[in-house]
């Protein structure tokens, strides 16, 4: 195996899997940096990956990966291990998002390699109302999604890690996209708001708005980020934007599942919220996902089109395969119909 010119951290995840498949067609030297490497080879999906070389080890903690001999080719790291949680008891592991960041920061010093860190378009573009947009020029959205640990520690991580790349001369690019679906989302995590049109468990539709966009678009662009000569600082991924009600109908549209027209007002679900916040009953969904979805994501970039050929697929088609891939795979959800 060639000596690996890239190290992913994250690639057990959803779009670590794709970036993976990206770095194989390249033909690229690649490394992933793992907790658990009997987890790793136990994956269904691993061989898609390709002979990559395997290290184990913790983002967060500096030794032993850091001085592995195999690594010190390594030119790009691609930092999108994360612990991704909406809800505030999930605080103390979002520290992980910020602690691993910083120390990706360190080991992009040492190897002189150029660090591209996931964030997520929540730091910037999120609005009490909708039609509004960011771009990479927009300041951070603390009032608002700085409420949530997840999108405060992203911010965080953004801020610290620009710090300590400048202070030690690090090239660091952030991205930003937003929610992905698409196929091969194997920890049904991303994909949730999908699985509840699918499984017929949509109660109700607040009022707030969703962005997406398709997992294998955000692979590629990264990708480009191996040979890209100049990156900029910053690039968004913006996908579709839309209410969260257009979502959940066009969800419906193309797995042939009813969606029952129940809107709930704002200020109801911001009530039930706060109401909610010290004691959440656990058949009801944390504040956090309450607050929320009464939100709005706008996302729109100066360059990625042109520098990072980023050109989102259609979102019908986007749509189309995570629910035939999510059928597939979950029988469950297989034959349940409209
Ligand atoms: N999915 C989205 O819609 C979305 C949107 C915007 C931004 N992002 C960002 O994009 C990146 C990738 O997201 P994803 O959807 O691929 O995530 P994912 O499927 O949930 O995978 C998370 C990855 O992070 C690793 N991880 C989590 N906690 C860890 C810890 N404490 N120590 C070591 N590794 C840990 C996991 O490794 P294990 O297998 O060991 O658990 C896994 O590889 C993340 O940075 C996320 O914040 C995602």
């Amino acid at each position: 195996m060639s000596t690996p010119r890239v190290l992913v951290t994250g690639a057990t995840g959803f779009l670590g899997r794709h970036l993976l498949g990206v770095l194989r067609a390249a033909a690229v030297p690649t490394a992933v940096l793992v907790r658990d490497p009997q987890a790793w080879a136990r994956q269904d999906w691993v061989a898609e990956a390709g002979p990559v070389s395997v290290f184990e080890g913790s983002p967060q903690i500096r030794t032993p990966w850091l001085n592995a001999p195999g690594l010190g080719g390594v030119k790009t790291i691609f930092h999108l291990a994360a612990a991704v949680s909406h809800s505030r008891q999930a605080a103390p592991a979002d520290d992980f998002n910020v602690e691993s960041t910083l120390q990706m920061v360190r080991a992009a010093k040492e190897w002189g390699a150029r660090l591209v860190f996931m964030s997520s378009s929540g730091t910037v573009g999120c609005f009490r109302f909708p039609r509004l947009v960011a771009d990479e020029h927009s300041p951070f959205a603390e009032s608002l999604a700085g409420r949530w640990p997840y999108y405060a520690s992203k911010i965080r991580a953004e801020r610290e890690a620009r710090r300590l790349a400048d202070k030690l001369g690090v090239e660091l690019v952030i991205l930003r996209p937003p929610v992905m679906l698409g196929p091969g989302d194997h920890r049904l995590r991303s994909t949730q708001h999908v699985m509840k049109v699918l499984g017929g468990n949509l109660p109700v539709i607040p009022p707030g708005g969703m962005h997406f966009t398709d997992v294998r678009d955000v692979a590629a662009a990264l990708g480009r980020l191996v040979t890209l000569e100049r990156p900029r600082a910053v690039y968004h991924l913006p996908g579709t934007a839309c209410s969260l009600a257009e979502f959940f109908h066009m969800v419906g549209e193309v797995s042939g599942m009813p969606v029952t027209e129940r809107r709930v007002p704002g200020w109801a679900v911001k009530g039930v919220a706060r109401l909610t916040r010290r004691h959440a009953p656990g058949w009801m969904p944390d504040p956090v996902l309450l607050e929320m979805s009464t939100c709005f994501w706008g996302l729109s970039t100066l360059w990625s089109d042109r520098e990072l050929g980023y050109t989102p697929r259609a979102p019908r088609q986007t749509l189309v395969e995570t629910v035939a891939w999510l059928r597939a795979h979950h029988p469950a959800l297989r034959d349940a119909r409209g």
